[in-house]
């Protein structure tokens, strides 16, 4: 959700800006631009829809300099076209700047500028931080006053790149709320929504905070707080890789991250047991914190959120404590009686999702203690937290989360243990039976991945349907859930998840002989499968195409589902881990089937930074 990048270096900045914004391209954005600092003044490109628009636009327009930003615009306030989108400039042309994040009172400081008879280009709340901006600068304040005044007038979240006219060697950045890094290298210094967008020029950054300012030059960059105060960077060496980023000849990232998902769920057991015991270094919660915990509340988004039911599943049924899961965007606006005994969860692939943001600041400001399950070091949510589990996924490219997600749901699997032990609620012979069950995972899942070519022919079978219901139960409830949502993001058929048990209730309706439903049946310990198959038999009095996951040698669905995907047997409580991972690959070849853009779904954005 809006990209930006920025450089001040002693080269042309454009190649360098467009090279970022293709590596931002993941977020979402439906427009982008950027804007050069020249000797005669600030200079912008702009175009609505892909990357190679404004690509071909600097073609037939060519612009090159030393300073510049650029940005990828995901529409909020006002529709994608050229016009709304950054960066956005003052009535005169002094100042250019690009915005990730929303302005709240931009009406309120649209209407002064109005009164003084500035006219505005866009209908978004950036175009008017810019002419507030410019308005500070009137009366000849130097422009980081002007900058330090125009922040602290604002209210909502930004991060900001700002190319000032009268300094055109000087490149200023802000955050609040919305992520942005500073980095330096050989060739220069620069601003980015994230590392990986400038991954191969720079080799350290400063993660900035909420409330600093920078100033970079060429050799240069200087913080600032709000007030204009002088503040210390801390500078951080880059330890991503590059190939950590490229798609390794995977026809797209998000092939290559459902590949990768063995090899996460393995470092994740490398790190995080020894032996017998899990070690969870950051987690920095001891006996006697935990012990006085009496609930826990687990708050996310998105796939994030069916992470969370299956967590609390695993908590619930390794500990005594009791758990809730709630949607942070729902969380957020509650009353849920928070106290200083409740451990509030965040979960979170990005660290950076705005509802979740506000969600464990509102529980902080009760008194909560905040535990962040997250994959981005340094990010929002990992600093706003006392106790962290990351999930060490490696940079998640794809817009629909693949690997993020079975990594979360390891790491609830090795905290719950974890708790377990250190509450007393689980003996050890116990525990240990749990850790050599969990070691088995990855090669479960990679037995699965075996399976590419069947489960391709399924998908192509069914994908052509105008929607698909997913069932599930208990442990794989949140599967089904994420199943279905995989299978709308990226092929955009309709799908619907469903507590299998809840059928009845309505689903049941819509099924006849065109409508593919997707079952998982793969409970080895009996507890719910019995169930699942009467559902499967309702289903199939109905007509309705079945399509199982199942676990190998299980024979008790021959003859009931039309297609079946066997997986390697693990407990019904890991299994989520597994059969995931064809659901994963039945929404990828059914994406591929309808011929859409996996990697970036229509109007989906990677990381959700406004509400
Ligand atoms: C967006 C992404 C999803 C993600 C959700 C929550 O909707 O497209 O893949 O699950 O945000 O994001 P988070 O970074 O908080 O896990």
């Amino acid at each position: 959700m809006c990209g930006i990048v920025g450089m001040c270096g002693n080269s042309d900045a454009v190649p360098v800006l467009i090279s970022g914004l293709k590596r931002l391209e993941y977020r979402g954005y439906d427009s982008a631009g950027i804007a050069v600092s020249l000797p005669d003044g600030l200079e912008s490109r702009r175009s609505v829809g892909r990357l190679s628009n404004l690509e071909k636009r600097l073609s037939t327009k060519p612009l090159a300099a030393a300073v510049g930003i650029g940005h990828t615009r995901w529409a909020t306030h006002g529709e994608a076209s050229e016009r709304n989108s950054h960066p956005h400039f003052d009535q005169e042309n002094r100042i250019a700047l690009v915005h990730n994040g929303i302005i709240e009172n931009y009406q309120e400081l649209k209407a002064p500028l109005l009164e003084q008879g500035i006219t505005f280009q866009s209908e978004t709340d950036t175009e008017v931080l810019v002419q507030h901006l410019a308005a500070c600068t009137q009366d000849g304040t130097e422009f980081l006053s002007a900058l330090c005044a125009a922040l602290q007038d604002a209210r909502g979240a930004y991060a900001l790149g700002i190319l000032n006219q009268a300094e055109p060697g000087r490149l200023y950045a802000a955050r609040l709320g919305s992520p942005l890094i500073v980095g330096r290298g050989p060739d220069g210094v620069y601003i980015a929504s994230d590392v990986p967008a400038i991954l191969p020029q720079v080799d350290e950054v400063i993660y900035l905070e909420d409330g600093q300012i920078a100033r970079l030059s060429e050799n240069e960059v200087e913080l600032f707080d709000l007030q204009g105060n002088p503040v210390s960077p801390e500078w951080k060496q880059v330890e991503l890789e590059e190939n950590a980023v490229d798609s390794a000849g995977f026809e797209t990232f998000m092939l290559k991250e459902i590949h990768e998902q063995t090899r996460v769920l393995q470092g994740l057991l490398d790190r995080y047991v020894s032996g017998e015991q899990v070690l969870l270094p950051d987690l920095n919660l001891n006996d006697e914190a935990l012990r006085s915990i009496d609930r826990m509340m687990i708050v996310s988004c998105g796939t994030a959120f069916y992470a969370g039911m299956y967590g609390r599943l695993l908590i619930e049924k390794f500990t005594d404590l009791p758990v809730e899961t709630d949607l942070a965007s729902e969380f957020r606006y509650r009353d849920p009686k928070l106290s200083a005994n409740t451990l509030v969860l965040a979960v979170s692939q990005s660290g950076e999702t705005a509802d979740t943001l506000a969600s464990i600041k509102m529980a902080k400001e009760q008194g909560c203690p905040i535990l962040s399950i997250c994959n981005v070091e340094g990010s929002s949510l990992v600093r706003e937290s006392q106790h962290l589990l990351y999930t060490h996924a490696g940079p998640e490219i794809g817009v629909a989360s693949t690997k993020a997600f079975t990594a979360q749901l390891m790491a609830f699997a090795l905290l719950a243990l974890h708790i377990a032990k250190l509450r007393g609620d689980m003996p050890a012979d116990r525990s240990h039976r749990m850790i050599c069950e969990l070691r088995g995972i990855p090669l479960c899942i990679h037995r699965v991945l075996e399976q590419r070519e069947h489960i391709q022919s399924i998908a192509e079978k069914h994908h052509d349907g105008p929607s698909s219901l997913y069932l599930g139960r208990r442990f794989n409830y949140p599967i089904a859930l994420e199943g279905a949502l995989k299978n709308k993001e990226i092929s955009y058929q309709h799908a619907e998840g469903y507590a299998a048990g809840e059928m009845k209730h309505g689903p049941i309706a819509l099924i006849n002989e065109a409508l593919p439903v997707i079952c998982i049946c793969t409970d080895t310990e009996d507890e719910v499968a019995e169930k699942m198959i009467s559902n499967l038999r309702e289903v199939q009095a109905r007509n309705g195409r079945i399509i199982a996951i199942a676990t190998e040698g299980d024979t008790r669905l021959d003859g009931l589902a039309g297609d079946i995907i066997f997986v390697p047997r693990s407990l019904e409580r890991f299994s989520p881990m597994v059969n995931v991972v064809a659901l994963q690959l039945l929404a990828y070849y059914a994406a591929h089937a309808r011929g859409t853009d996996i990697d970036k779904p229509r109007n989906l954005a990677k990381s959700v930074t406004v509400e």
